[in-house]
């Protein structure tokens, strides 16, 4: 034992804790970690072969990755994508802010491809954890949106909006409510939320709300919309076998999980035609029983009939931590700060949890390109355009990516909240990799305030 351990435990002590119970707390803590992995739950390992002919591909394609293109009737100046990203800049009642305006007209200086807008909520009551979240449940939201729209457009950038319902992941801290629509599933905790089965008439009026926030972001002037599917909120939740046990037309076979989805799609196909739908989905998710990528590649193809534009690969479910933005290091620092379940701990706790975090929380690897080799696979089932997320942070992984046609769209998140100007730096060859650490503080700040860049400190 190093003098440091020694006097880690000596300062123990002085709090009245015997070493003999520390040691044994510990062990009680390690086997109650490993019980996931013992398990086999968190077990799931997606291929990575095409990682690694990623990393050794030495051909350049900054020509493909540079070309204009389109998505549906979106023209889109190149190929990197800025990915949907919360910027908590959304008044009290969940409009837009001029500051989001300047935000986005930042990104659209900054040479990006297009922008993808973090979530819009469907409905009042579906709201993350996150404080001054957006809302697109009413009509006279148009014209704030419509700002937020011209401000990209000035720029020649197009914009989608991406919405979503928080479902079984909303926080009745932040809304203050109790959740109309928590979940497919009435038998698991997460957080404070006790997730319940929703009835037919709720499934049917959330279908509904999406159709119409579908057609308020085409009133706005979005070029189109993104449907989040992904992360465990409630239309990857229908999705997914881990978390939608109905018995119902909307569980048990594919075509039931997947129902809510195509409702969504035909519905909107009949009021807006041809206006661009994308979607965001986990490609696959760690949960026991939850998305594997050889499923998700089938729905790929389920997406294709029902009129879907393009698909947008991600993975992991956000309770989980850091399964859906990877990180080198437990940023143990920032989860004592910001985290709502740990941030009042006691003293003890916030001691003991440096040395425990990296047996508690899940940390998923590997932190860079994660979501390629799915994004290969599902790809090879479709003709529509595939994007990949997900630790994507330099010039070559995106040129071998695009070049080797992994993918036909990279994006990002984390890196342009650091520098909305990354594309035009890779553009001109000024720069050649991001400056983003991924450390997530940003992540674990969101219920902070507006999100910016912590560069892994607490300043
Ligand atoms: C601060 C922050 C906010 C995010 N908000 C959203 C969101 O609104 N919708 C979404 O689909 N993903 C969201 N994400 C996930 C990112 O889009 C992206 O999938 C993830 O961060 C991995 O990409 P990266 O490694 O390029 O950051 C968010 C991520 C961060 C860090």
């Amino acid at each position: 034992m190093d003098t440091k351990d020694r006097r880690f435990l000596d300062r123990l002590a002085s709090k009245n804790i015997s070493r003999r119970d520390f040691i044994r707390y510990s062990s009680a803590t390690l086997a109650v970690a490993s019980v996931p992995k013992l398990t086999g739950c968190a077990t799931y390992q997606p291929r990575q072969d095409c990682q690694d002919q990623l990393i050794n591909g030495l051909d350049r394609y900054h020509e493909n990755v540079f070309e204009e293109s389109k998505i549906g009737s979106i023209r889109l100046n190149n190929r990197v994508i800025r990915s949907a990203t919360t910027l908590g800049l959304g008044d009290p009642n969940g409009n837009p802010t001029k500051e989001l305006g300047d935000a986005y007209a930042e990104l659209a200086m900054g040479g990006v491809g297009a922008i993808i807008t973090g979530f819009s909520i469907v409905q009042k009551n579906g709201v993350p954890g996150i404080p001054n979240a957006l809302l697109i449940d009413q009509d006279d939201q148009v014209r704030a949106y419509r700002k937020m729209s011209e401000a990209a457009h000035l720029h020649n950038t197009p914009i989608i909006m991406q919405i979503g319902h928080a479902g079984r992941q909303t926080r009745r801290a932040i809304t203050g409510e109790k959740p109309v629509a928590p979940s497919p599933v009435p038998d698991k905790v997460y957080d404070e939320e006790t997730p319940r089965a929703l009835t037919d008439l709720e499934i049917n009026d959330i279908i509904q709300n999406f159709i119409k926030a579908i057609e308020r972001a085409r009133d706005s002037g979005y070029d189109g919309v993104q449907l989040h599917v992904a992360h465990g909120y409630l239309l990857s939740a229908f999705l997914s076998s881990d978390t939608n046990r109905r018995e119902d037309q909307w569980g048990g076979s594919l075509e039931n999980r997947f129902r809510i989805v195509r409702e969504i799609y035909e519905g909107a196909r009949k009021r807006v035609g041809d206006y661009p739908i994308l979607v965001k989905v986990n490609g696959y998710d760690f949960q026991s029983n939850g998305m594997r990528v050889e499923e998700m590649a089938q729905i790929a193809t389920m997406l294709e009939n029902v009129g879907c534009d393009a698909i947008e690969v991600s993975s992991g479910i956000a309770n989980d931590g850091f399964a859906t933005s990877r990180v080198p290091e437990i940023p143990t620092e920032a989860i004592l700060e910001f985290h709502f379940k740990y941030k009042d701990s006691p003293y003890i706790v916030k001691k003991l949890l440096p040395v425990f975090a990296p047996l508690l929380v899940d940390r998923p690897e590997p932190i860079y390109n994660y979501n390629v080799c799915a994004a290969e696979t599902i790809k090879q089932h479709v003709g529509i355009p595939v994007i990949v997320v997900g630790g994507i942070r330099n010039l070559h992984d995106i040129e071998q990516i695009i070049g080797r046609n992994m993918a036909d769209y990279v994006s990002m998140g984390r890196p342009f909240i650091i520098e909305p100007d990354i594309v035009s730096k890779f553009k001109e060859e000024s720069q050649k990799s991001s400056e983003c650490i991924s450390c997530a503080f940003c992540l674990l700040a969101l219920a902070e305030g507006p999100t910016r860049c912590f560069y892994g400190e607490i300043s």
